[in-house]
């Protein structure tokens, strides 16, 4: 009986769907025909809102922000006001005398394994977007994590297909349900900083779709993004925004995706990227010329063709325009500030990851001297850099300037956010003596933490868009001060507030280390809850911790060494190849298990201070889909959220490892509960050219407490199945 139902509901919605998708197609084609062709070309170029380095002035009409699209206001066609990104509405070095909630990071959005936080935290995102008058949030953060080395790791989710397509997909659907249009970005395989418009990356088709493609196949169809950003790097030799492969043939014809293809700022390489499926020239005063207003409404003036493709433009604009239902009469509003900090800081207590507690040392028992130590946490908490820097309304606490004079001015090096570990453990341990040292003198950090209880050190490393780390190291010496004031209090805890993976030489000096990721605008309160067990840690990792960079793929990031680091990513004229057929396909965890490497913390590990176990897991056909049954049972004495992980183990033979579905759910101490998963049938297939195919044979599935942990296999036989793309 409850299948029925559901299955009425989605009969009726896709009923409504495809009713109003008609009405919303004839809207937009409509509009598109009554517009002029200048005014067709109005939507196909945008310039950056933001007055610096002596670019185009501001037109009075705009916002401060990314980007400013004029409208058609005869038809009552709303110009577009662009504002970065993932996290939170972007700072921008503070211009607008505005603030917004800063998100935690990616990673650790991604460590909660929880769509419907995503989709909280989009929803809040958005909301704070449109209040400050934008109406496209250039959101939705959709490549995997193919490097642990990335600088726009802190701004991703995972390096799994299913994982981040799920958590992106119902983000973007967060921020879109505030009537305003998001992104997913950035369109495809823009994985290194590193020369970031200049690298080359070398991938079969089958292992694109069953990667970073599968990744947004599964965000689009889980969101119906407005917008997809393409990416700056070039795949088999062509741009990004200039790839017939990824936006015509991959985008819209396979994935029949009716939205619009906006390019990312100053990746636009010639008009001829508007037959290769570019809609929208963003930013268009950082390319070398304004490809998609004049030239574009000549060629449509002269071609047919090229008229044609114009009209599609604005046609798929109108698209997004109507699916999201823009307000053209949208005005700045206010938003409920408080409750989005409160959100912000059960992302973060919900992202974080207990790596190590030995002797069950946290939560803390109220010591009685407690010495705080590094990572500035006497004053705040780490964020990232780039475009997707969010700051409060009083802006960073400080910044750390490490980079110098650079492109953007304010990219000059890591800000932190004004929420204070120190001030929230003091408040949270109000009779405990709770000191600081800021751990520039090893020696100085030893005597304290020998005089301690318990000494909490806090490491830092930062990342920015435009530059990749050269390695996986903590940066400052903290791994030398970890070691240090370890060897000196058998209590001491390691909080990491890292952009991903790190190595952790003193790991097993440690009694407990937890991954902070970069915290977010409630950071340190959300740290502190966990520390006192206020919140039962379920974060489990969303990314491979390497034990070494001699394990990944390309142990030598390309071009970390030849090229220039910049912002800008320009510092190559000529183009750098990347080999990601190297590892194909298997990303992260997938490599690992390929290579038989041992990772330092494997891709799912997640510690509580409670206890879970999963058993009793079955596959069955229910409507003709596969899906896997488990039990998942809280076997501790606190209430905590479990994690089920679902691994296909043995394709037909083929052996290997892909998450195949995972459940996420609270319990009480002793209670059991059945969780029934969906398995997708793409992470069963391989890419066969034109569509996917699932040979038959036998399918063996494992769950996981992470992926280097499975309970003994149970398989089924499948037939064989083709699936269209
Ligand atoms: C960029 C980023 C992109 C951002 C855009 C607008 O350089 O790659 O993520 O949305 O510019 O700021």
């Amino acid at each position: 009986m409850r299948y029925r139902a559901i299955i009425l509901a989605s009969v009726m919605a896709l009923a409504f769907e495809n009713a109003s998708a008609q009405t919303l197609d004839q809207r937009a084609a409509a509009t598109a025909a009554a517009m002029t062709p200048a005014e067709r070309d109005n939507l196909a170029h945008g310039i950056m809102a933001i007055p610096f380095g002596g670019f185009t002035a501001v037109p009075p009409e705009a916002t401060l922000g990314a980007g400013y699209i004029a409208g058609v206001p005869r038809l009552g066609v709303p110009a577009l006001r662009e504002s970065d990104a993932s996290l939170g509405v972007a700072w921008i070095g503070g211009l607008r005398h505005d603030g917004a909630t800063a998100l935690p990071s990616g990673m650790a959005l991604g460590s909660s394994w929880d769509p419907d936080l995503e989709r909280a935290g989009g929803l809040v995102i958005g909301a704070e977007a449109k209040a400050k008058g934008f109406n496209v949030l250039l959101a939705g953060g959709g490549n995997l994590v193919r490097d642990p080395r990335g600088g726009r790791t802190f701004e991703y989710l995972s390096e799994d297909p299913l994982l981040s397509g799920t958590l992106a997909g119902a983000a973007v659907a967060g921020v879109q349900a505030n009537h305003i249009i998001s992104t997913l970005k950035h369109f495809a395989l823009n994985d290194q900083e590193t020369a970031r418009h200049s690298v080359d990356v070398h991938i079969s088709d089958a292992a694109a779709r069953e990667s970073d493609l599968l990744a947004f196949e599964i965000e689009i169809e889980r969101s119906h993004p407005g917008s997809v950003m393409c990416g700056y790097n070039l795949v088999n030799g062509a741009h990004d925004c200039d790839s017939d492969y990824l936006l015509n043939q991959v985008l819209k014809r396979d994935w029949g995706y009716k939205g619009f293809v906006m390019s990312d700022w100053g990746a636009v390489p010639g008009l001829q990227a508007a037959q290769h499926g570019l809609d929208q020239q963003s930013g268009s005063q950082l390319d070398a010329q304004v490809f998609f207003a004049q030239p574009l409404l000549d060629a449509a003036g002269k071609d047919q063709t090229m008229n044609a493709r114009l009209t599609d433009i604005a046609t798929r604009v109108m698209h997004s325009v109507y699916y999201a239902q823009l307000d053209p009469n949208q005005h700045t509003s206010n938003y409920d500030e408080k409750s989005h900090l409160a959100l912000a800081q059960q992302a973060e207590a919900s992202g974080v990851v207990l790596l190590r507690n030995q002797n069950d040392l946290l939560p803390l028992a109220k010591p009685k001297k407690i010495v705080v130590i590094g990572g500035y946490a006497a004053y705040g908490v780490i964020s990232g850099g780039g475009s997707s820097q969010v700051q409060g309304k009083t802006g960073p606490a400080f910044t750390v300037p490490v980079y110098g004079p650079s492109i953007l001015g304010g990219i000059n090096g890591p800000e932190y956010l004004p929420s204070v570990p120190l001030d929230a453990i003091k408040a949270r341990a109000k009779s405990t003596d709770v000191t600081y040292r800021g751990g520039d003198y090893i020696a100085e950090a030893v005597t304290a933490a020998k005089s301690a209880d318990v000494a909490i050190v806090f490491a830092t490393q930062w990342s920015s868009e435009g530059y990749d780390e050269p390695d996986i190291s903590l940066p400052n010496g903290q791994d030398a001060l970890i070691a240090a004031v370890a060897a000196a209090n058998p209590h001491t805890i390691v909080v990491l507030e890292t952009s991903g993976p790190v190595l952790m030489p003193w790991l097993d000096k440690t009694a407990a280390v937890m991954e902070a990721w970069f915290p977010g605008a409630r950071g340190a309160e959300a740290i502190t809850s966990v520390l006192f067990g206020d919140v039962n840690p379920a974060g489990h990792l969303p990314v491979t911790f390497p034990a070494s960079l001699a394990q990944l793929p390309r142990p030598k990031l390309d071009g970390l060494d030849t090229i220039e680091p910049d912002f800008t990513g320009t510092g190559s004229k000529t183009n750098v190849p990347v080999n990601y057929d190297i590892e194909g396909s298997d990303v992260g965890y997938r490599w690992f298990v390929r290579t038989h490497a041992k990772p330092l913390f494997p891709f799912g590990f997640g510690l509580s201070y409670t206890s879970f176990t999963t058993d009793g897991l079955r596959l069955e056909q229910q409507n003709g889909k596969l899906v896997a049954l488990a039990m998942l049972h809280n076997t501790g004495k606190r209430t905590g959220s479990g994690l089920v992980q679902l691994y296909v183990t043995d394709r037909a033979g083929k052996k290997g490892e892909r998450l195949a579905g995972f459940e996420k759910l609270t319990l009480q101490p002793g209670d059991g509960t059945e969780v029934t998963i969906p398995v997708d049938a793409r992470l069963l297939a391989d890419w066969a050219g034109k569509n996917w195919h699932v040979a038959a044979g036998s399918y063996s599935f494992a769950l996981g407490s992470d992926a280097s942990t499975l309970s003994a296999p149970i398989s089924i036989k499948l037939d064989d199945q083709t699936l269209a793309p």
